[in-house]
């Protein structure tokens, strides 16, 4: 039988990178249903709302999504398609994984971090208000039930995983209500699972480090915004945004994307790497395959995994990492190395 999963293409590059990962995870065999929601520029164009409801149902409907990347248009009264998306559906927690590659030389070797974003308040809770003609306000929001629901699942992340640690990234000596409030779930909860380390740093001086030395790192937590920033930090530590992939996962929904954005600049030449988008697809088979059960769904998710990563040992490359290749080239590349 088929799964079904909701697709939203995106904007600018997202249904150039969309297009190429539909190729590859069928040419794997996943037993995927495509059924297909716009949002962004596309949902707009077509005399809809920049983030529809039909699509919001779609994705309650079916629980699992995966999306390119989508454009909101800036200055014209419209609340972000992302922030929309994730508050509404409680996408709380956003989590990407940051890894050297094989054939992607960078600065660093064996960097495996992941980034645990809190998706739903904090600094992009999306509340700003005009006080006089002269002031305005953004407000950064933290809750008990939203900085505890975020801190359970980085515990349980590092503890299902099996990995290092937790570093908490935070601004508590000046921001000591919102972010306070954060580091103490962060303490609260650290009584359940009292077998992971963890530590605290404040976030400046914790990107100095991170940039001098990313293997002292293991798994981050953090607010919204800081998340969002130090995510693409990251990804520029192995290769950039064309190669960090992501997810999106509230307790029943899950919407998987790359961390980057619809790159206008490159947006319709075919030549964005659709690598990252690749990546979040097996992330989403991989929760797929926990849910479900079903090996054809783990066969896919090995098997693609395995021939992106021979490609690019083979030297199998997009233009940002200095390769010549160009999005369906790249694509096809994986497609001949499939088992
Ligand atoms: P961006 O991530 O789209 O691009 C930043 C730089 O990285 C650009 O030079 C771009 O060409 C390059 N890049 C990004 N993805 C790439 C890929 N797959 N292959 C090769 N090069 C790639 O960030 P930017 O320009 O700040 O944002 C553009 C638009 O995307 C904005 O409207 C923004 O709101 C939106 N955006 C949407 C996101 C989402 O839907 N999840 C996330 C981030 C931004
Ligand atoms: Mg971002």
């Amino acid at each position: 039988s088929k799964y079904p999963v909701v697709l939203i293409a995106g904007d600018g590059i997202g249904p150039e990178v969309s297009d190429a990962v539909v190729e590859v995870l069928k040419a794997a065999g996943a037993p995927l249903e495509w059924i297909s929601c716009d949002a962004g520029l596309a949902a707009l164009g077509k005399g809809k709302d920049v983030m529809p409801e039909e699509t919001l149902d779609a994705v309650k409907k079916h629980h699992v999504a995966l999306k390119g990347p989508c454009t909101t248009p800036v200055g014209k009264g419209f609340t972000s398609v992302n922030v929309q998306l994730r508050k509404k559906l409680n996408l709380f927690a956003a989590i990407r994984p940051v890894r050297s590659l094989d054939g992607v030389p960078t600065r660093y070797e064996d960097v495996d971090l992941v980034i645990v974003r809190e998706n739903t308040e904090g600094l992009y809770s999306g509340v700003e208000n005009r006080i006089t003609s002269n002031v305005v306000t953004t407000l950064k929001i933290a809750t008990v039930e939203g900085t505890e629901r975020i801190a359970k699942r980085a515990f349980e992340y590092v503890q299902k995983r099996g990995r290092k640690k937790l570093t908490v990234f935070h601004k508590a000596n000046i921001m000591k209500m919102s972010d306070g409030l954060f580091l103490d779930s962060v303490a609260k909860l650290h009584k359940d699972f009292s077998d992971v380390p963890y530590d605290t740093q404040i976030i400046d001086a914790g990107c100095m480090k991170l940039v001098q030395d990313p293997t002292k790192f293991d798994v981050l937590l953090m607010e919204n915004f800081y998340g969002d920033v130090v995510s693409d930090l990251a990804a520029g530590l192995v290769g950039g945004l064309g190669v960090v992939p992501g997810s999106n996962i509230g307790f029943e929904d899950a919407v998987f994307e790359a961390v980057h954005g619809s790159a206008p600049d490159i947006a319709g030449k075919g030549i964005a790497n659709p690598l990252a988008l690749l990546m979040s697809s097996v992330m989403m088979l991989n929760h797929m395959y926990e849910k479900y059960g079903d090996k054809q769904i783990h066969a896919a998710a090995e098997s693609i995994k395995a021939a992106y990563n021979k490609a690019l040992s083979d030297g199998e490359k997009t233009g940002d990492l200095g390769g010549s290749l160009g999005t369906q080239e790249f694509a096809k590349a994986v497609i001949s190395r499939l088992s």
